[in-house]
């Protein structure tokens, strides 16, 4: 077999079998089969497509690269989530606490922020004292005794993933649905969950800027999941506008405590309620009335939140941040953003909001760059709101003052202040699930 004659055959829309998509990706992973090669096979995957059964195979074949995560030795079924990424997204840091108590095991493994996105991790990370890395032991024991843990990601999961990523990174190859589909269900097969539930982002801070193609890229996640004999199903959320009014990782762990806690803004609660009720449907705790009914309870006795503290607990984080979100360090500078003419915000571009928080220091541009845990924006005005002439939209945090200029150039650049009030998109707009997709539309 040679990599030149399997290039060739997507190039001219032929279907790869799994032995030539085997070879092509463990030749990569190998170093037999050079960059050069591995991206002209991703360009013609990128511009000719895959069938189901040949992204089918290749999740299988990147998956099996790495670690293949074996969780029976915990008890109960597991529940993993994913979210294709967002600004303001910290809906792992509510809905796993919620699930597990309800009796659902979480042994999730999560990311960290790339780019304008942010990551679980890194959030994670802002409680003082987290470990976001234990052995699998620890990893066991801990779902074991308190029902949850999340951690970072092994560098030993999906290891053709992470080479691939990087490769279709620089190669214009990653807005290709089958490779995206391919690389997120690699992680998640390998990370080892008998349930998985994928929250599908949409809108312009997202991958997926229409929803023609969250629904097809759902449509993908969900036939791989179910052809590898998972429980999947996905929700297509708005990503329109961030969730919630924090942005930036202390900024958001406070937020995701106070939905825990009752009393969190409406929007991320209801996205939240919305994705535990499906994961606990997955786990087979009931229908939906009964699921979201569960989800609620367990905030209002306190129990999600508890849960939620007794993981970070386990996992060496100083709890008191969670209890009382005025301990944790704040950023030696705030700045206040304020509108410049009265009417309706129009626009506010997510992708934008993403990258001003970035060059606030609450997230980074390459994976080696540092992370200001107190940076971030804490948004007063989000789209459709009114604003006055001079009133603040957003308040910017961060620990050198010189970097709001840049931070303020890149927000106001998404920003568009009209006199009409914008049509608002949903919340959720669908559900997919093997069964097919089911129109939503919750506000
Ligand atoms: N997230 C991933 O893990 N992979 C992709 O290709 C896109 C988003």
């Amino acid at each position: 077999m040679r990599m030149y004659d399997i290039i060739a055959k997507k190039r001219d829309g032929g279907t790869l079998t799994r032995e030539e998509l085997a070879f092509a990706v463990n030749g990569y992973v190998a170093g037999d089969v050079p960059d050069y090669q591995m991206s002209a096979l991703l360009m013609a995957i990128y511009l000719r497509g895959m069938t189901d059964a040949e992204t089918a195979e290749l999740t299988d074949v990147m998956a099996r690269s790495g670690d293949m995560v074996d969780l029976s030795a915990i008890q109960g079924i597991k529940v993993d989530k994913h979210s294709t990424g967002g600004v303001g997204d910290k809906t792992t840091l509510v809905i796993a606490p919620i699930v597990a108590a309800c009796d659902v095991k979480i042994a999730k493994m999560s990311g960290r922020g790339l780019g304008h996105t942010g990551g679980t991790i890194d959030k994670m990370e802002a409680v003082p004292g987290t470990r976001t890395s234990l052995t699998q032991e620890e990893f066991f024991k801990q779902v074991n005794e308190i029902g949850i843990s999340v951690i970072g990601q092994s560098g030993h999961i999906a290891v053709a993933d992470k080479k691939m990523y990087a490769l279709r990174d620089v190669t214009a190859t990653v807005g290709c649905i089958p490779l995206i589909a391919s690389s997120i269900m690699s992680k998640k097969l390998a990370a080892g969950s008998d349930a998985i539930l994928l929250d599908v982002t949409m809108g312009d801070g997202a991958f997926m800027k229409d929803l023609e193609s969250a629904v097809e890229l759902a449509r993908q996640m969900v036939a791989i999941g179910t052809a590898h004999g998972r429980k999947v199903a996905a929700m297509i959320t708005d990503m329109d506008k961030p969730l919630g009014r924090n942005i930036g990782n202390s900024l958001e762990v406070a937020e995701s405590m106070a939905v825990l806690r009752g009393n969190g803004p409406e929007d991320l609660t209801e996205v939240c309620l919305q994705l535990a009720t499906n994961m606990l449907m997955l786990a087979g705790k009931g229908g939906e009335s009964e699921c979201r009914a569960m989800a609620k309870q367990v905030i209002a006795d306190g129990s999600a939140f508890e849960t939620c503290c007794k993981m970070f607990a386990a996992q060496g984080g100083d709890i008191s941040v969670l209890q009382d979100a005025s301990k944790f360090q704040k950023a030696k500078y705030s700045y206040e953003l304020t509108a410049p003419q009265t009417g309706y915000i129009c626009k506010n571009d997510v992708e934008k909001i993403g990258n001003a928080s970035v060059l606030l220091g609450a997230g980074r541009i390459t994976k080696e760059d540092t992370i200001d845990f107190a940076a971030g924006i804490t948004m007063h005005k989000k789209l459709g709101d009114y604003v006055k002439a001079g009133e603040s939209i957003c308040t910017f945090y961060a620990d050198e003052e010189a970097l709001f200029a840049a931070a303020e150039e890149m927000y106001r650049s998404g920003l568009v202040i009209g006199p009409e009030k914008p049509a608002l998109p949903p919340l959720i707009y669908a559900r997919v699930t093997a069964d097919g997709v089911e129109q939503l539309n919750v506000n």
